[in-house]
């Protein structure tokens, strides 16, 4: 039924059944990249989490493998919750929330060679409770790393009347763990849940690495940034990724500044990153849907992985996001337009709902950039995306417009917007289209979300208002990645 679902993406990674959320323990092993996710082949909703796995050896096509983790009598009877992987010696580990009563308590895994197969360390709980006498609104998601002679964990939380917070630890054997504070607390004083970058109750998935040179707890020669990653949470009225830039040391993180991480908000939710062995960061997020719970239901899967983004330090000292470039050997046809000025509306002659479009423009002051994909060609339904340059100033607008996105009036079509700094209005766009899913890069700047068309339109068109320069246009058709029949695990 799943693989029947029009709206169902074909490269990008799915599980082969039922419910799919945060990606975690993503790494590169032995040369070969691993994927393991929130999983429930059981139906498309979220009960009962085991840990899916999936194999590959460029980041583009996967292979499932074997469900690495499920619940068992102990602290995780009721579900294996969100963790990482990392290398003990030569051992793969996993640090993860055990859930067991409705809350979660960090627990410890060990991998054979291929990282197929998992035993649980007798200790679990690895850490018996949260800290005393702190009243806490949630403890759970995992991040890990190596600092001198010892580890050191984070394990999201936050503290009730203040705000989301991380609580750091120190290990020598990953096994025995000693709480040595909070690494910082924000304040959810500080907005409210209609704002896109407010920090929430509880941070979700905490993620902190150096961007740029060097590692964690180093002084850094050139200024890189440490970065501070989670997803804001509150009670499901607040979802979206948020990172903090500022500097990790001695056991604490000053803040610089706060930044949205995707302009899509709850479409790209709980990302986690990775160095990989060429020494990019790559990060993956979870996709979620905007139809109702009874539609996943119906269409018997939830859920889809973003392609891997290659995370960098941009000039301004932001972070900026690209789609890995092994991605292009995906592409198929391919439709270049010369260059010209803009004017009105062109329709490119590009059709299909898998594709790879991008595009170099310039912008004069006040000018406005559509560019329309999944169309059904007759107006009726079409997804939005607009580009604009104030008539001051140097920071633009990336926009997605929803609202004639599907005649399906259950589902989602509110706006996403975020800012675009842009030189001399100038702008690359880069946008994959995968049935459903739409990921949307502006200047590096990230704006991913979901569209439920309904008849089946790939038409994909080009209008300009005011005055601007097309410098380049390609489109790509995309190839399936796999499909077809996969194996079920368990
Ligand atoms: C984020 C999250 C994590 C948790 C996991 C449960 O989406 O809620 O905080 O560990 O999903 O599946």
């Amino acid at each position: 039924r799943a693989e029947a679902d029009p709206l169902r993406p074909r490269f990008h990674f799915v599980s082969p059944a039922g419910w799919l959320n945060d990606p975690n323990g993503v790494c590169q092993w032995d040369g070969t990249y691993h994927l393991f996710y929130q999983y429930n082949p059981e139906g498309a909703f979220h009960h009962r989490i085991l840990w899916g796995h999936a194999t590959s050896t460029d980041l583009v096509s996967w292979t499932d493998q074997p469900v690495a983790l499920e619940p068992s009598a102990g602290p995780d009877a009721d579900g294996c919750w969100s963790g990482v992987l990392v290398n003990d010696g030569g051992t793969p580990t996993l640090v993860y929330s055990g859930r067991l009563d409705e809350r979660e308590l960090p627990c410890v895994a060990v991998g054979s060679p291929d990282l197929s197969t998992w035993t649980k360390a007798p200790e679990n709980p690895v850490i018996a409770a949260p800290p005393a006498g702190v009243d806490i609104t949630a403890y759970r998601d995992h991040c890990v790393w190596r600092e001198g002679s010892r580890w050191r964990q984070l394990v999201g939380s936050g503290i009730r009347g203040r705000g989301g917070t991380a609580f750091l630890y120190e290990s020598a054997d990953l096994r025995s763990w000693d709480y040595v504070g909070p690494l910082f607390i924000g304040d959810a004083s500080q907005g409210s849940p209609a704002n896109t970058d407010w920090t929430g109750t509880m941070w979700e998935c905490v993620d902190l690495f150096r961007a740029g040179s060097g590692s964690l707890g180093s002084e850094p020669a050139d200024g890189s940034p440490d970065v501070l990653v989670f997803s804001a949470w509150d009670d499901g009225r607040t979802h979206h990724p948020l990172y903090w830039t500022g500097r990790y040391s001695a056991d604490a993180f000053e803040p610089a500044a706060l930044h949205r991480l995707d302009y899509g908000g709850r479409y790209f939710y709980a990302p986690q990153s990775f160095l990989d062995e060429a020494g990019r960061r790559i990060m993956f997020g979870w996709l979620q849907e905007g139809r109702t719970d009874a539609a996943m239901v119906e269409a018997g899967w939830s859920g889809v992985m973003s392609l891997p983004r290659v995370t960098t330090l941009a000039d301004d000292g932001t972070l900026q996001f690209a789609p890995v470039p092994e991605l292009e050997k995906l592409r198929g046809n391919h439709t270049s337009l010369p260059g010209r000025v803009l004017a009105g509306t062109l329709d490119t002659g590009v059709t299909g709902n898998q594709l790879d479009i991008e595009l170099d423009l310039q912008l004069a002051p006040g000018s406005v950039l559509r560019l329309a994909i999944l169309g059904s060609g007759d107006g009726a339904e079409e997804t939005r995306i607009e580009l604009s340059r104030p008539a001051d100033g140097a920071v633009g607008l990336l926009r997605l417009d929803r609202t004639r996105s599907s005649l399906d009036a259950s589902v989602d079509k509110e706006d996403r917007s975020g800012p675009v700094p842009m030189t001399d209005g100038h702008v690359h766009l880069r946008v994959l289209v995968d049935r459903s899913a739409v990921e949307i890069f502006a200047n590096g700047r990230p704006l991913t979300a979901r569209a439920y068309p309904t008849l089946g339109g790939g038409h994909v068109t080009l209008s300009a208002t005011g005055s601007m320069r097309l410098l380049s246009f390609d489109a790509w058709t995309m190839a399936d990645i796999g499909g077809g029949a996969r194996t079920l695990f368990p």
